[in-house]
């Protein structure tokens, strides 16, 4: 079963993952809501009806924590970080077709009338559960009110995403060692009476939503194995009063799980935006409803393209469980239409280190427009500087350099060089037809591009103007038209006329990635409409006969402003990480990173595949040098469960005659070699030049695996 290739006759709708309402918004954020809109300006410029929608996600713990913390009323708090989103995303020249938030009236409504369908359905279930209480102020802890260790991967985790380890959604009771946020004392698990959402229902239509839903891969890989075997309900809802309420009066105390009434905002968005532009322009139920019929009673083959709008979902890629299992479960429980694709984005790193609002290591979206850059060009920077499920380092050296080669040296350099010579000869367009060539080289541009939206390669759309403007300065530079006008008049025409299509085409193809310089190119070219508006073909229809000289598109980003705005990063990062150490003398150094590490690998790999490492906790019983060898020492290792000969280049760094009694972790299943005639059965795990031994800091016992 495949999907319809892009565009269709059913409208599409974009959407991006609900930021939360509390607050600043850095470089990490953006790259979705830039990415998703480069995708939704696309989708429209080959031709697909296209609503783009999102809002502020305003429950949960997320924002009660935080607005706890400032002692303000959450609704309050969250309103005002709405209001600033909204009027940030336009400034980075993301143009929501709706942008709505969750705590509106349209969303309460859509929520609980979602939850009644699922009644109606016979797929929620009360049951009791073990929730996490603080004994001292003697109330619950929900969600981001507790913190502990997850259950499947050991990782410090919150209390209902492992958000630092294997990024796992936690169900209420599931975390271990419970401890409140708020008192910071040891929680302990109560029994309360909740409502759940019967996932294991829809496990065989999950299992063929999950062959069919399109996307990156790792959307489409990861959600295989959380829905192999029995699926667990999800708990919908929370002992809280921040929330949208669990309808019918029933469960009082309770309001819905924020990942309930979040995705539905979607939903809700679509429909606040037809209210608005009427049904003409776009209609919401064509996009969300089969037709208007519910699916309950048809088959999960029969209908599962049966007249959906094209729903596709960006979303950062430690929110991959909540879209491929929860959400077309919420979906189909209530009749309405799946998505057909996910994106899943990497993370932005800065500086080749993870992005950490704590410690300040981040480039704000206030700050990079403070610094006096155009939006497009970090659009630029952040869609194209790696595949989109990667993770991308944003550093001012680099952002600099490549507006520096790639649009300011390549792309603006191309177009101005065409547009000026033609303004300056012909006062326009030569009048002659496109070569062949050149006309070859557009049209390969533009099948690109098509190929790109349908593979949701973000990347390749944003890039395709640049290599087109590759192509245009190879050609310029090969031809030499400056030293044809005088000569061959015609010739140079002909150069010139390509290089003035070439520059038409690349104001098109730009247009989803850098909207406002390219609407700026196409102004130079004497139009006077909306690039957005003209179609793909446009990329191969003849400019305007007569326009101006153009000024540079784009400006040098000058050395002395990355240094200051660098320092200005290193200097707070820095600073922060002190203070933080001050508070906590024994919490680890990362501010000690040089810059002889290596880069973090960027090939992100799954729980399963770590858990493919069979390490474990080991003591050296015995230790003596090679003979012969310069480095290589003869280990026996008790792991416990088995004693292990291992042979470790450590000689020259470790003293033998101390080793043994050393703890040590080991990969034990590691491939067998032989060095020096002896058999290594393992490996013993180092850090750094000193081979520094890894171990453990209390008692788990030999033999223990490291998750
Ligand atoms: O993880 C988050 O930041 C959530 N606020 C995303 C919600 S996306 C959606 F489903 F609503
Ligand atoms: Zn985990």
């Amino acid at each position: 079963m495949s999907h319809e290739q892009l565009p269709t006759d059913r409208p599409a709708v974009v959407t991006v993952g609900l930021p939360y309402a509390n607050g600043d918004l850095h470089v990490g954020h953006l790259r979705g809501y830039v990415d998703g809109d480069l995708y939704a300006r696309a989708l429209r410029r080959i031709g697909q009806q296209t609503a783009f929608v999102c809002g502020s996600d305003m429950h949960g713990t997320p924002v009660a924590v935080n607005a706890a913390e400032r002692d303000v009323d959450p609704e309050a708090f969250a309103l005002e970080w709405h209001e600033q989103y909204r009027d940030r995303f336009p400034e980075f020249n993301v143009e929501f077709d709706y942008y709505g938030h969750t705590h509106e009236e349209t969303n309460i409504d859509l929520t609980q009338e979602f939850v009644r369908s699922w009644l109606d359905g016979g797929y929620i279930v009360e049951d009791e559960i073990e929730v996490a209480w603080d004994t001292e102020l003697d109330e619950p802890l929900p969600d981001r009110y507790v913190e502990g260790t997850c259950p499947y991967c050991g990782a410090e985790a919150r209390g209902d995403e492992c958000d630092e380890g294997c990024q796992r959604h936690l169900e209420p009771g599931e975390i271990e060692e419970p401890r409140s946020v708020r008192t910071g004392n040891p929680a302990e698990y109560r029994t309360r009476e909740h409502k759940f959402l019967r996932l294991s229902e829809f496990q065989e239509y999950l299992q063929s939503f999950i062959d069919r839903v399109e996307g990156t891969d790792n959307a489409r890989n990861q959600p295989r194995e959380w829905i192999e075997g029995e699926l667990q309900d999800l708990c919908i809802t929370r002992d809280m009063d921040w929330g949208v309420d669990y309808p019918n009066g029933d469960g009082e105390e309770l309001v819905l799980y924020v990942w309930v009434d979040a995705p539905i905002e979607y939903v809700a968005a679509t429909k606040q935006y037809t209210e608005r532009v009427g049904t003409d322009t776009y209609d919401w139920e064509a996009a969300w409803k089969p037709g208007g019929e519910s699916r309950h009673g048809m088959t999960f083959e029969e209908d599962w393209q049966a007249e959906s709008g094209e729903i596709i979902h960006i979303i950062g890629r430690d929110i991959i469980q909540h879209h491929c299992v929860f959400w077309p479960a919420m979906l189909r429980g209530a009749g309405y239409n799946e998505p057909r694709a996910v994106l899943a984005t990497g993370f932005v790193n800065i500086d080749g280190d993870a992005l950490s609002t704590s410690r300040n290591r981040a480039v704000w979206a206030r700050e990079y427009l403070d610094a006096g850059f155009h939006p497009d060009l970090f659009r630029y920077y952040i869609t194209t500087g790696s595949g989109l499920s990667n993770d991308v380092d944003f550093s001012w050296d680099r952002f600099a350099e490549r507006v520096n080669g790639e649009l300011v040296g390549n792309l603006g350099n191309f177009c101005y060089r065409a547009l000026l010579f033609a303004a300056r000869n012909y006062d326009g367009t030569p009048e002659t037809t496109v070569s062949d060539e050149i006309h070859g080289q557009i049209e390969d541009a533009v099948e690109s591009f098509e190929t790109a939206v349908q593979a949701y390669d973000v990347r390749t759309i944003g890039q395709v103007a640049v290599d087109l403007a590759d192509v245009g300065n190879e050609y310029i530079q090969r031809n030499e038209p400056w030293n044809l006008v005088g000569s061959e008049p015609d010739r140079a025409a002909q150069v010139i006329r390509d290089c003035i299509q070439l520059t038409r085409a690349c104001a098109v193809l730009m247009q989803p990635v850098m909207p406002e310089k390219a609407q700026r190119l196409w102004e130079q070219l004497g139009e006077s409409g909306s690039v957005a508006e003209a179609g793909l073909d446009a990329a191969h229809s003849p400019p305007p006969e007569t326009f101006g000289e153009p000024t540079e598109l784009f400006e040098q980003v000058e050395s002395d402003t990355v240094e200051a705005l660098t320092e200005q990063l290193r200097e707070r990062v820095t600073a922060t990480g002190d203070e933080e150490r001050d508070a906590d003398s024994a919490e680890s150094d990362e501010e000690t990173v040089t810059a002889d590490l290596d880069p973090v690998e960027t090939d992100r790999i799954g729980f399963e595949q770590f858990q493919e490492l069979d390490m474990r906790v080991g003591e050296i019983r015995e230790a003596e040098p090679i003979e012969g060898a310069d480095d290589l020492v003869r280990l026996e290792v008790d792991i416990g469960v088995d004693r292990r000969q291992v042979v470790a280049g450590i000689k020259q760094l470790h003293d033998t005659d101390t080793l043994p009694g050393t703890r040590v972790v080991l990969l034990a299943n590691m491939e067998r070699a032989e060095l020096f005639g002896y058999e290594s059965d393992g490996m013993v795990l180092a850090a750094g030049e000193e081979a520094d031994l890894l171990t453990t800091h209390a008692d788990a016992p030999l033999g223990s695996r490291i998750r």
